[in-house]
């Protein structure tokens, strides 16, 4: 059952020049929400911006729940002005999550950007099972790198221009990856990636190609959070369905690019 409450910022702080981490006092959290799972986040007492932002559930716990966000537009660039004491709402848990791999499978986890924030309490859940692929533009965009070492079983990273970790796109290390290691079996695997759409696509594409089952966290324009407006509808091959009611987090071959 998702909640609405109001929490306290307990800390905002910047982790690079453009994203942060918010925490907030969590006390009344309905349940403990899954990895893949979101909330809409507002800033209390003020229509301006009006509607609330969705962000996923980075790490919760010790009556804390936290969100990693980038600085995008107008929400997000309030968002980081706001200080300790002062006071969000929140609204969820909502959506899906991720289906946890039965045993014995080996999940192949696929962050491009702040798809991390989505990722991250996957990977903290599977911990030395998974492999995450981590891709971002430069090195500095790279956010969380010493926590996500210790938490997986391999972490491997990339960057467009080569500034920290292999040189390409996370998808071109993916492809890397699959081929020199042909003995994996693709029935033994399960891809899970949030990150930018073109990154999406690209996955679906290698997992279609390969013959990879898996997951993807899509993003939407979302205005309600709670199914009611459609704003966030995707095209699926079961028709239009709406990210935050039955995704964020979709089976790789439902969605229709
Ligand atoms: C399920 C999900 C999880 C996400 N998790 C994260 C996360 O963990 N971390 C993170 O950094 N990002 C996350 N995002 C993306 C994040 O929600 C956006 O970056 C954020 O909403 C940007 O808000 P903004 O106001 O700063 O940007 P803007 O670009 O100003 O606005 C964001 C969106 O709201 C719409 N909008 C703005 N104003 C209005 C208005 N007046 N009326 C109607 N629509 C309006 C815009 O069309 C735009 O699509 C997630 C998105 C989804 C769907
Ligand atoms: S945001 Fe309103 S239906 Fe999804």
């Amino acid at each position: 059952m998702s909640k609405y409450l109001i929490a306290e910022i307990k800390d905002n702080r910047p982790v690079n020049k453009n994203h942060n981490l918010l925490v907030l006092d969590s006390p009344g959290i309905p349940e403990t929400p899954s990895p893949g799972q979101f909330y809409m986040v507002g800033i209390e007492g003020t229509n301006d911006p009006l509607l609330k932002r969705p962000f996923s559930l980075f790490r919760e716990g010790n009556g804390e729940i936290h969100f990693l966000y980038r600085i995008k537009g107008k929400g997000t660039g309030l968002l980081r002005q706001m200080e300790k004491g002062e006071k969000v709402s929140l609204l969820g848990p909502l959506g899906n999550g991720y289906p946890l791999p039965p045993k014995n499978i080996t999940p192949l986890l696929i962050a491009g950007g702040i798809g991390i924030a989505s990722l991250f309490p996957l990977a903290a859940k599977l911990s030395d099972s998974a492999i995450l692929f981590y891709g971002g533009r430069t090195g500095d965009e790279l956010l969380m790198l010493d926590e996500l070492k210790g938490m997986v079983k391999e972490l491997i990273i990339s960057t467009d221009n080569g500034s920290a970790g292999k040189k390409g796109t996370v998808i071109d290390v993916l492809n890397i990856f699959l081929t020199s290691n042909s003995q994996l079996l693709t029935s033994n695997l399960l891809l899970y990636a949030c990150g930018p759409s073109p990154m999406l696509e690209a996955v679906s594409r290698v997992a279609s190609e390969k013959g990879i089952k898996g997951y993807i966290s899509t993003e939407g324009n979302m205005a309600c959070g709670v199914g009611a407006c459609l704003s966030c509808a995707v095209n699926t091959k079961k028709g239009y369905k709406r990210v935050c009611k039955e995704g964020p987090v979709f089976a790789i071959e439902e969605i229709v690019w």
